[in-house]
């Protein structure tokens, strides 16, 4: 059996579409186009392809994109002074800074300080813990993204044994409190678990986000598993593989997601929902 594709690409496009037109829909109706801006400091080459990505998707949906470029030697004092200047702009409704930052700079400190209802990554403590106590408001973009490709399967969540390979802030905790509100039986597995390929092998739904190339390998997947590779690595002859063995695992999943064209795209498209829900209402 061959798995069927969960093509992200096209969930994405068609959710970047219907934005699109929300966004058109509210400006006709008077309404400001939504403010994203995204703050990189340094110049980390993956960091550039996403913040370029970023903007290009922003233009298309027709939001106004206020990126800024700090040089690597910018000051955290420099940085937060941004978020503050940013923080009080109201043509800003939503605020991300792309990690990683350069050493010197503390990351959580500048998570921190972007107000919480503009913190469009989901990042901040406050809505981290809305998560938790499964009161979302703005929930990181990432593993928001798989629930979104999720549903397209049309499968019922509840009840499933779902493995999360990575205990990341980005991806692995919030992937493991969204599957938990849907009622999945969550495992979070790290770099100290013991019997990966066992634990991997019993469950009904894999989501992979390590960063390690091809590190979940096919044959542990159960038969008939949704698999869901977070994972995005360059390779030294220029491909792009994912965190798992695709060629074998899709001869064992029920679903799998591709790399490229999986979970990727889905992570911008739901950026801009994440900064059009704060545009034009939502919750804060
Ligand atoms: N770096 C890798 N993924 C992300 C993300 O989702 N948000 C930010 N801000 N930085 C990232």
């Amino acid at each position: 059996m061959s798995a069927q594709i969960l093509d992200g690409k096209a969930i994405a496009l068609e959710l970047r579409e219907s934005i699109r037109s929300e966004v058109e829909r509210q400006v006709e109706a008077g309404n400001p186009r939504p403010g994203l801006a995204v703050i990189m400091v340094g110049d980390d080459p993956a960091s550039a392809v996403y913040v370029r990505n970023k903007k290009i998707a922003c233009e298309k949906a027709g939001f106004n994109d206020v990126s800024e470029v700090l040089p690597a030697d910018t000051t955290q004092e420099e940085v937060l002074a941004l978020i503050d200047k940013l923080n009080a702009d109201e043509a800003v409704h939503g605020i991300i800074v792309q990690l990683p930052v350069p050493d010197h700079i503390d990351p959580e400190e500048i998570i921190e300080r972007i107000h919480p209802c503009k913190d469009v990554d989901g990042f901040h403590p406050y809505n981290v813990g809305r998560l938790a106590t499964r009161m979302p408001i703005m929930a990181p973009c990432t593993p928001h993204g798989v629930m979104t490709m999720l549903a397209k399967t049309g499968i019922n969540l509840r009840g499933l044994d779902a493995v999360v390979v990575g205990a990341s802030n980005i991806v692995g905790v919030p992937q493991l409190l969204e599957l938990l509100n849907e009622r999945a039986t969550v495992t979070v597995c790290h770099s100290a678990t013991k019997n990966l390929a066992e634990k991997v092998g019993q469950a009904d739904l894999v989501v992979v986000g390590v960063g390690i190339p091809e590190m979940v390998k096919g044959d542990w997947i159960k038969p008939g598993a949704i698999v869901i590779d977070v994972g995005i690595n360059r390779m030294d002859d220029g491909r792009l593989v994912g965190d798992v063995e695709f060629d074998v695992a899709k001869e064992h999943a029920s679903w799998i997601t591709p790399v490229p064209g999986g979970v990727g795209p889905m992570t911008i498209a739901t950026l801009l929902e994440n900064t059009m829900k704060v545009a034009y209402q939502l919750d804060c």
